[in-house]
């Protein structure tokens, strides 16, 4: 058999069995679960990442083109927030209504949702057909971040998980935390 043909049916091989493993690991009564996150600094991303392994979720990541960084970026993102202001996004890859649950994962600026996670909630809840939250922030409590996104959602969340900077930091209630979180959300469904 000449190499270009060896090299053309070992890759249709492995692609096929690439495409059997996605489809198995989403089969047996698996909810489809689907983390949008916005993240500046890598807190909310964590945390995302951690229950996207235990759930076997997908992920995807708002980019807001509007640059966020350094103290102009802290200070006009503080002050979007609170406007309600929303962004322009990058373009997302993942489409919402192909899932069971969203979780919406995003960090609290000044008592608010940052503009890019505004944006996406706004422009795409006609999709969610269940929600969750993940929420970071410093020391600011959650309960109007969730009713604010609730609202916006158009939906009641199942559940959240927020965390603190202290709660990050403490590898036993972080890893309690996040176990609940995701058993709660096994649930749904069955
Ligand atoms: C513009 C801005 C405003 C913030 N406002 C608050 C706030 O009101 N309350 C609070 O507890 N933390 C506030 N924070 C801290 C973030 O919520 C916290 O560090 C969060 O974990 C950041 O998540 P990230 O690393 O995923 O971006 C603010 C951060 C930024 C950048």
């Amino acid at each position: 058999m000449n190499k270009t043909l060896l090299t053309f049916i070992l890759a249709g091989t492995l692609s096929v069995s690439n495409v059997v493993a996605e489809q198995s690991s989403k089969q047996g009564g698996e909810l489809k679960v689907l983390i949008t996150y916005y993240s500046r600094t890598g807190n909310t991303e964590r945390v995302v990442n951690d229950v996207a392994k235990l759930l076997n979720a997908d992920t995807e990541k708002l980019v807001d083109k509007k640059s966020r960084k350094g103290i102009l970026g802290f200070i006009f993102g503080g002050r979007d927030a609170v406007s309600k202001n929303k962004t322009v996004l990058a373009p997302v890859t993942k489409d919402a209504g192909n899932y069971d649950i969203i979780i919406l994962g995003t960090p609290i600026w000044a008592g608010n949702m940052p503009p890019a996670l505004r944006t996406y909630v706004e422009s795409t809840k006609g999709k969610f057909k269940n929600v969750a939250y993940i929420i970071t922030s410093g020391s600011s409590t959650p309960e109007k971040i969730v009713a604010d996104l609730d609202t916006i959602a158009g939906k009641k969340a199942v559940e959240f998980l927020w965390f603190d900077h202290a709660t990050l930091m403490n590898k036993e209630q972080y890893n309690k935390k996040i176990i609940a979180f995701t058993e709660q959300l096994k649930k749904i469904g069955k």
